[in-house]
């Protein structure tokens, strides 16, 4: 079975210096928030964690405070729901793997914690497929949905996308033009919504990779100066002897 292979896409961070598009993962937060988290879970994200990523304190107490997550027992051992805090997990849109299958023609929505990252393990099927660029497979499979060709069948449930291994996928097209809108007021077209929650997933597999990249700056920066002061050094040291 042969699948198209994802083009690499133009990244904004792909460069050796460069950092997130951090007004991108913002907005892909709202998509994840309103479109995604429907079905996926994020079950390694916090709310905090986009405090000061894309979220001032307050506006990310607010997000949390629309959602109801259940807590307990009280000390009467009943469960109850109460409003998000920032410490809260991201909530499950499923209770467990057989609801989420039951709600998806038997397939499983997988926790999107990590789907972009080949680096920490990942998503093993995701990154069984592509051994790099998953950022680019998540935008074609978001984006390549279309009525398959003349004669090829599908299955039942499932939904065409060429970008899919066998083709059949049981995820409906998931975005549409419009289908929210920004706060900043961008144009919500399929590939900008694409790429905007690629980005956020991207920061949600690799939270470290501003730091990472900033480290490195600084690490040329004083290498490159240690190796000069150590030349001058030692043509000084050796003028004498000559
Ligand atoms: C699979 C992303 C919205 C249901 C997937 C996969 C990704 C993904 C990366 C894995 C594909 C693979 O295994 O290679 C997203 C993103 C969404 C989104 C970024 C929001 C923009 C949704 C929604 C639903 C859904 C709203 C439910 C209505 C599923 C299901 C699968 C899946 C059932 C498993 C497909 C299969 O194995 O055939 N999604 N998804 N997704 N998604 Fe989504």
């Amino acid at each position: 079975e042969l699948e198209l292979h994802p083009p690499h896409y133009p990244w904004a961070h792909k460069g050796f210096l460069s950092s997130l598009d951090h007004a991108s993962i913002r907005r892909g937060y709202e998509v994840y928030r309103q479109v995604c988290a429907a079905c996926h879970s994020m079950e390694q994200l916090a709310y905090r964690h986009l405090v000061d990523v894309a979220y001032t304190e307050e506006e990310m107490k607010a997000i949390a405070s629309e959602a109801q997550i259940e807590d307990g027992p009280d000390d009467d051992g009943n469960m109850f729901t109460r409003p998000g805090k920032l410490s809260d997990s991201f909530p499950k849109p499923y209770p467990n793997e057989q609801a989420a299958r039951a709600a998806n023609a038997g397939a499983y929505p997988p926790d999107l914690s990590l789907i972009t990252s080949a680096r920490h393990g990942g998503e093993a099927l995701v990154v069984r497929r592509l051994d790099n660029g998953c950022k680019d497979y998540v935008f074609s499979i978001l984006t390549g949905y279309t009525d398959p060709p003349a004669g090829v069948e599908v299955k039942d449930d499932l939904y065409y996308n060429p970008y899919f291994p066998g083709q059949n996928i049981a995820m409906a097209p998931a975005l549409y033009n419009e289908i929210i809108e920004y706060e900043d007021g961008t144009p919500a077209t399929v590939s900008q919504l694409a790429k905007d929650v690629c980005t956020f997933l991207k920061w949600a597999a690799e939270p470290e990779h501003d730091d990472r990249k900033r480290m490195g700056m600084k690490a040329m920066t004083i290498l490159g100066f240690l190796t000069f002061a150590s030349y001058y050094y030692k043509r000084h040291k050796w003028s004498v002897l000559k």
